[in-house]
């Protein structure tokens, strides 16, 4: 069993083929980061017509990588959202003509559920649950229950801007290029500890929401009021780092605590990020519990994950008849069980 997996949720194009027994195939991706660099973020309309132009040529590379014809493929799985409605349409209209010319079943895909499965698939490690699932992403910032696939429940979520979202405005403020997460937490790393202190916020509260956006307030006025030298960007790029990573570590703790849980998985761009993941590693081995991350490369959007996910939903996804239906919103709590 085949799975040919498309992503085109937000800015960067991913194809995939995932096989039950073999696993990962072949694997492509087209960034878009070039074309919205200049505009310091993502450009809905820019988006959607590079999803067009690139979507045809990146399945056709896809299918010679894994040396596939399309008779070899058994089902299409599309994201179908969360996302910017005109780029999830690029995917899913495509997914829904391939599938068709093809005779195989279309599978429409959460893209936060892509992210969470693809820890589990693509590193080998069987499902662990119950869990908790932090996802932090550009566009979410959520803890999760996880009982089972399909089995989620919120436990909290940013009020605001989601973590990744906080990274790109304070790394754009500092002057970095969009998408900056991974560039301020490059320069992060010749920052000076503690030459500025950053706010944990809402940890002073019970509870397990989250908000980032007074972070970047905070980073402007810091910003503002100190020289604009490369070791003062670095400083401040490490303690917004901190006061982010620290967030998300304490509110973990309280999420593991609450549930009893004792099993954390990270997904979402920007479980990529080492600071984070280092310390979470170090908090769950102090409790003796368990933390599961991707690597690199897969915690990014992919079109891997979307397979992933497509495999495990094959047999369990929304019916949508033979019309086009993306859901640019969409909670994940509105999943059924698998
Ligand atoms: O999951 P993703 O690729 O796209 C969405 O679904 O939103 O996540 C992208 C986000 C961006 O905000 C990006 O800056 C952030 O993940 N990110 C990072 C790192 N790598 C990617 N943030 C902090 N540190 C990183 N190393
Ligand atoms: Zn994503």
């Amino acid at each position: 069993m085949r799975v040919l997996g498309i992503e085109t949720s937000c800015d960067e194009t991913g194809v995939a083929v995932y096989d039950k027994k073999d696993g990962l195939l072949a694997n492509q991706l087209a960034s878009q980061f070039k074309l919205h660099a200049e505009y310091g973020g993502v450009v809905p309309e820019l988006a959607s017509r590079d999803h067009v132009r690139k979507i045809i040529p990146l399945i056709q590379a896809t299918l010679k990588e894994a040396n596939l014809a399309s008779a070899d493929i058994n089902a299409v799985a599309y994201t179908a959202g969360p996302g910017l409605v005109g780029a999830l349409l690029v995917g899913a209209i495509v997914g829904r003509a391939l599938a068709f010319a093809w005779n195989v079943p279309s599978v429409p895909v959460h893209h936060m559920e892509g992210h969470l499965l693809a820890v589990m698939m693509l590193e080998g490690n069987l499902p662990t649950f119950p869990c908790v699932a932090l996802l932090v992403s550009g566009g979410h910032t959520q803890l999760i229950s996880v009982t089972g696939i399909g089995q989620y429940k919120l436990l909290g979520e940013s009020m605001d801007d989601a973590a990744g979202e906080a990274f790109d405005k304070t790394a754009k403020l500092l002057g970095l290029n969009y998408p900056g997460g991974a560039l301020l937490s490059k320069i992060a790393q010749q920052g000076v500890v503690n030459r500025f202190t950053f706010p944990r916020p809402m940890t002073d509260r019970p509870g397990l929401d989250f908000s980032f956006s007074g972070l970047k307030t905070f980073a402007a006025n810091t910003i503002r009021s100190n020289s604009s030298d490369n070791q003062t960007c670095a400083d401040i790029a490490l303690a917004f780092e901190e006061a982010v990573v620290d967030t998300l570590v304490i509110k973990c703790k309280r999420a593991l605590e609450q549930t009893g849980f004792k099993n954390l998985v990270i997904a979402g761009g920007v479980s990529a990020n080492c600071r984070l993941r280092d310390k979470l590693t170090t908090m769950m081995r102090k409790r003796g519990e368990n933390v599961f991350y991707a690597c690199p490369k897969f915690c990014t959007d992919n079109g891997a994950m979307i397979a992933c996910a497509g495999m495990v939903r094959l047999k369990n996804s929304a019916d949508w008849g033979l019309s086009v239906k993306v859901r640019p919103r969409w909670s994940l709590t509105e999943l059924p069980t698998i």
